[in-house]
């Protein structure tokens, strides 16, 4: 698969035959420098972005083959994603972030399963708050909760923990873990930190946009 990104001349070839197969479940963690394609390899893999070339099979469904629209449906409730800027919506509790994946789906009982994901993440009684009157911690945990609350088959978490401190990253890696265990998820982390990486049961590195390296834990 490849992906290729502006107009030319400007036309830059940042993926460069990535050729990748991962069992349903499997944590994958991918690392590389700075620039060498871990999010744009994400965006392709999450159906955010289309590849230029080649095949993209999640699920069963050929994401290099749909439409736009034909990619957001296939996203809805397959694919969670978190990132390293929260990406709460302001005007909305956490209660209310959370439930919107569900209520996007159509789902009846949306707030009592962001209730239930919350809690599931610590933050029972922070459902009433506004992302801003929550901590970087905190919020994160929302959008992990987010992120998991339409129990997606895959989840993808770009440098999750990027923005908080050590010790609060630690925390947020261990929940997105045990979430992961709990769900049977496919999880994909994007770290620069190897240790971060060697918790996953798979490790890919990136560089200038190929596969150097793919290893499994023993
Ligand atoms: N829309 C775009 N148009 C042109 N080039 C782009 C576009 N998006 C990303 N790139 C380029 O693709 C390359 C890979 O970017 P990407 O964001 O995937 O790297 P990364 O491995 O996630 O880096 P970082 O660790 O800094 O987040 C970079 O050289 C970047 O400048
Ligand atoms: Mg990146």
């Amino acid at each position: 698969m490849t992906l290729s990104l502006g107009k030319p001349p400007a036309r830059v070839d940042i993926l460069r035959g990535i050729d990748l197969d991962v069992v349903a479940g499997e944590s994958v963690a991918l690392l590389g420098p700075s620039g060498s394609g871990k999010s744009s390899l994400m965006a392709v893999l999450a159906g955010l972005e289309r590849p230029s070339g080649g095949t993209v099979t999640v699920a069963g469904l050929d994401f290099a083959t749909l439409s736009e629209d034909g990619l957001a449906v296939a996203r809805r409730g397959r694919i969670g994603i978190v990132l390293q800027a929260f990406h709460l919506l302001p005007t909305m509790t956490a209660l209310e972030n959370v439930a919107v994946p569900l209520e996007l789906a159509g789902e009846p009982d949306a707030f009592a399963r962001a209730a239930t994901e919350l809690a599931a993440v610590g933050l029972a009684d922070r459902t009433g708050h506004y992302p801003t009157q929550l901590s970087g911690g905190e919020q994160q945990r929302v959008a992990i909760a987010r992120a998991l609350v339409a129990r997606p088959a895959l989840v993808f978490a770009d440098e999750p923990t990027g923005n908080l401190d050590t010790a609060t990253g630690v925390t947020i890696m261990d929940m997105l873990f045990a979430r992961h265990a709990a769900s049977g998820a496919t999880l994909f982390v994007i770290t620069h930190d190897p240790a971060l990486a060697a918790r996953c049961a798979r490790v890919i590195e990136l560089a200038d946009g190929r596969i150097v390296a793919d290893r499994r834990a023993a």
